[in-house]
């Protein structure tokens, strides 16, 4: 597979590596534009790719273009690249709020991949939600799925109205658990832990009851009913998450970040 990455940063660097990890691709195939020379040098010095500070010349080399730059900088981006993908080209956008229409009319091209990737996806562990334009083929979107699992699993909706609602979910869900480990070490300080204890003993308790969580296949709701006899002590620490109301809590920080999504898809 020829494939181009428009922006080698944090996320193209990670579907980069997964691919050629999985063979799908060689570094004779793969060309990466990016505006940053120290960027380029450290993707050519790594894996052995072509890289370039032209967008377009990266892109005109592939059957594949995979967008990732930031979306402030796709306005620059995109009328570098209108007028020069050919049709049989295949675009692929991981960038966060860029409509489809938006994509299709800025590139002036109709076979557009929209995904919303999440960041496990640089240790194979992410699950990305994606859609496609009616002009993508059954081939090129065989190819579109098996880069995205090279990152984890993939969920095809076609419908791109739910890319605003995995975004909330799944795009920014790990910046949830990010920041829920934080509190944890903090409050096991507070009582007590030195914070790598702390750190220690909290990383292993999310890991292992995640672990836990999929391997039993058994709904959290009951794992948690598990853990809680009346009376004890997990039930007093629920009590207070439920007085703050918690779950109202989460709910309303998800439909912040679906709302958020869609306004800056406009
Ligand atoms: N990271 C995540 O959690 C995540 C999750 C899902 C989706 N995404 C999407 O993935 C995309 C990339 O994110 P990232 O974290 O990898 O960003 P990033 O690390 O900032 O990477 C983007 C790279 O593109 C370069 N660049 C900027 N303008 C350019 C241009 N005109 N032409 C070519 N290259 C240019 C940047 O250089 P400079 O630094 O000099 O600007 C940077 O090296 C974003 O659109 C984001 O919405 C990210």
């Amino acid at each position: 597979m020829k494939i181009a990455f428009i922006g080698g940063g944090a996320m193209g660097e990670a579907i980069l590596a997964a691919v050629l990890n999985r063979g799908l691709s060689t570094p004779q195939k793969i060309w990466v534009s990016d505006a940053k020379e120290e960027r380029r040098q450290h993707l050519k010095q790594t894996y052995q790719v072509s890289a370039t500070e032209s967008n377009r010349d990266a892109a005109t080399k592939s059957d594949i273009i995979i967008l990732a730059v930031k979306p402030q900088n796709l306005p620059e981006v995109m009328p570098e690249l209108s007028g020069q993908i050919k049709p049989g080209q295949l675009v692929l956008s991981i960038i966060a709020g860029a409509r489809i229409d938006t994509l299709c009319k800025g590139l002036a091209h109709r076979q557009v991949v929209r995904v919303m990737p999440n960041t496990p996806a640089q240790i194979g562990e992410g699950i990305s939600v994606w859609t496609a334009t009616p002009e993508v083929t059954d081939t090129q979107k065989e190819q579109a799925k098996a880069i995205l699992s090279t990152m984890g699993r993939e969920i095809f909706m076609a419908d791109e109205g739910y890319l605003d609602i995995a975004t909330a979910v799944s795009g920014s869900g790990p910046a949830y658990f990010f920041l829920f480990v934080e509190c944890l070490v903090e409050a096991a300080v507070r009582i007590g832990l030195a914070e790598d204890t702390a750190q220690e003993l909290v990383l292993q308790t999310m890991i292992g009851s995640g672990q836990l969580l999929k391997k039993s296949g058994k709904p959290p709701a009951e794992l948690r009913r598990m853990v809680t006899s009346p009376g004890g002590t997990t039930a007093a620490a629920l009590q207070q998450f439920e007085n703050g109301n918690f779950n109202e809590l989460v709910s309303r920080a998800v439909a912040a970040a679906y709302h958020r999504s869609k306004e800056l898809g406009k």
